[in-house]
């Protein structure tokens, strides 16, 4: 009898307001409610030093993080990424790009061993900026889908449910009596946050073959 390997998916945020991780437990939710026991579904929250910030006190550690790398310590990592078939990596947008605390954080990762795919989701108040394209310049892969969330999305669960959609096919998981949504719908994964049905402030392109953001 043949064994069947038993997927696994580590959700892994940072978050400094909050915002983030509220975010990132609407999509562990989900996801553990849509897969029942078929997958292995773990949460893991960075911890950093600039957690429970305000606002000003973020802007003041991005200015220090842009001369100083260490201006934003992260504690390691509880699980290791080698251990996961899917990573669901998640964090704030900071100044149109991704905050330096985030590349550090993904350089000290063993990028290079890790043969599972990414999901990569973001927030942002209104514009995301370079935020995918930085998050990959340091995975030093395409991810296989992105999600983008405004911050003050009124639909959140929903939006985090959209998410879910598109990152259940890529688990092999198909939902009784539900076809599985299309992949590479990023211009539906953004709201404006006016409703989740608008599309993305700024549109991206998409490789329409393999769903994926290209430059
Ligand atoms: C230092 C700093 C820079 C930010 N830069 C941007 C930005 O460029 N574009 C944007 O739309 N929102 C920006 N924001 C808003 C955050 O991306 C947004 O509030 C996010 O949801 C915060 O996530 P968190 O609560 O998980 O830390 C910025 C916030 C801070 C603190």
């Amino acid at each position: 009898m043949t064994e069947t390997h038993r997927k696994r998916v580590l959700i892994l945020v940072t978050s400094i307001t909050g915002t983030t991780e509220n975010f990132a437990r609407a999509i562990e939710k989900d996801l553990k409610s849509r897969t029942k026991d078929e997958i292995d579904v773990v949460f893991e929250k960075l911890k950093t030093s600039a957690d429970g910030q305000s606002m000003a006190g973020s802007v003041w550690t991005m200015t220090k993080g842009v001369f100083s790398k260490g201006a934003t310590k992260i504690d390691p990592m509880a699980n290791s990424i080698l251990d996961f078939d899917f990573v669901v990596f998640g964090g704030p947008v900071w100044a149109w790009d991704t905050p330096r605390f985030i590349t550090y954080f993904l350089e000290s990762l063993p990028i290079r061993d890790y043969k599972g795919e990414w999901f990569l989701f973001s927030t942002a108040e209104s514009n995301f900026g370079k935020m995918e394209e930085g998050m990959e310049k340091v995975i030093g892969k395409k991810a296989l889908e992105h999600g983008r969330s405004v911050s003050k999305d009124p639909n959140r669960d929903k939006t985090a449910a959209e998410f879910v959609s598109r990152i259940l096919p890529h688990l092999g998981v198909t939902e009784a009596g539900d076809a599985p949504a299309p992949s590479g719908t990023a211009e539906t994964d953004t709201n404006d946050g006016e409703t989740s049905e608008q599309p993305a402030a700024e549109p991206q392109t998409q490789n329409e073959e393999s769903g994926l953001k290209t430059d």
